[in-house]
């Protein structure tokens, strides 16, 4: 039986006030529901609306790669100063600790490696990601590949239907085959692509022309760093990336690779939060490294 004793009458209702409609900050997600949010502000700082996510899924396709090989020696020491974590769920499972407290982006598909014909991939399932409590699922989209193209899109889409069902974004991740094209056109359409199929984030490549691509782009577009550039150019693709209105980077060899990782990713988290110029930011990363 409630305790009815000393009841208080609520009579603060401040009926003068109207009840303020809050926007939501993260591009295309306005209409999402409240899980969906949750966990988009969990991967987007709510003050600036980007993120840093720390790739190192990968090892799911090409196996223990430089900067990878011990994920308990160079890689969770860098945890805590990434917004996201992004990676696959075995190494999730044995090399993430529970209780780092930060959102995950599964790699949600899985397939074939580099030793044969890459992209070959099924999504894996969404119970998997829902015990793993994670805040997002990647899955791989290969434009332009007439063999992989429509198996990878319906890989998303199913992806998103099923994140939908329990409010797990999905980022498409757009792979680049070796005959494409690495302009803005080609990762335009891939992105657009992405989104219209379900995805709430995009993972795309920097490109000339980047700022047709964020703009086409209904959802937040995120860029990969691509292969080991010296740590000031590194820092300039984010610098112009953030610029042309990324929504962050999820970045993984330029920053495990770095001669100094701890360095790099502060180095980087103030490009993409703070804006700082790259040479300022390099300055941060050589006096970070000392
Ligand atoms: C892409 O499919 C990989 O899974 C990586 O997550 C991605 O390429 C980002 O890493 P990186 O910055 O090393 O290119």
């Amino acid at each position: 039986m409630a305790d009815l004793d000393d009841l208080r009458e609520g009579s603060k209702f401040n009926t003068d006030i109207a009840v303020q409609n809050q926007a939501f900050h993260i591009k295309g997600a306005s209409h999402l529901g409240w899980g969906m949010k949750d966990r988009l502000t969990r991967i987007f700082n709510a003050k600036t609306g980007k993120s840093v996510m720390l790739a190192f899924d990968h090892g799911f396709i090409m196996g223990p790669t430089s900067g990878l090989e011990r994920i308990d020696l160079t890689i969770t020491p860098l945890m805590e100063y990434a917004d996201c974590l992004m990676c696959s769920r075995g190494i999730l499972q044995t090399s993430v600790p529970a209780n780092i407290n930060k959102p995950i982006c599964l790699r949600a598909d899985a397939g074939s490696t580099i030793l044969t014909e890459l992209n070959d991939n099924v999504v894996i399932d969404i119970e998997d990601a829902v015990r793993m409590n994670v805040s997002a699922m990647a899955v791989m989209l290969a434009i332009g590949d007439p063999k992989m193209e429509a198996k990878t899109v319906a890989n998303l889409y199913h992806a998103a239907n099923q994140g939908a069902k329990y409010g797990i974004p999905v980022m498409g991740v757009t792979a680049v085959g070796k005959e494409m094209a690495r302009d803005a056109r080609y990762f335009g359409l891939a992105s657009r692509v992405a989104a219209e199929n379900g995805a709430n984030i995009v993972k795309t490549y920097y490109c000339d022309g980047f700022s047709n691509v964020v703009a086409a782009c209904p959802v937040p577009v995120v860029i990969a760093g691509g292969k080991k550039l010296p740590e000031l150019e590194a820092l300039d693709l984010c610098y112009r990336a953030i610029n042309d209105g990324a929504a962050g980077v999820d970045m993984g060899r330029n920053v495990f690779q770095s001669e100094s990782p701890i360095a790099m990713i502060q180095a980087v988290h103030a490009v993409v939060h703070e804006g700082l110029d790259p040479h300022k930011a390099f300055e941060l990363f050589n006096d970070l490294k000392k």
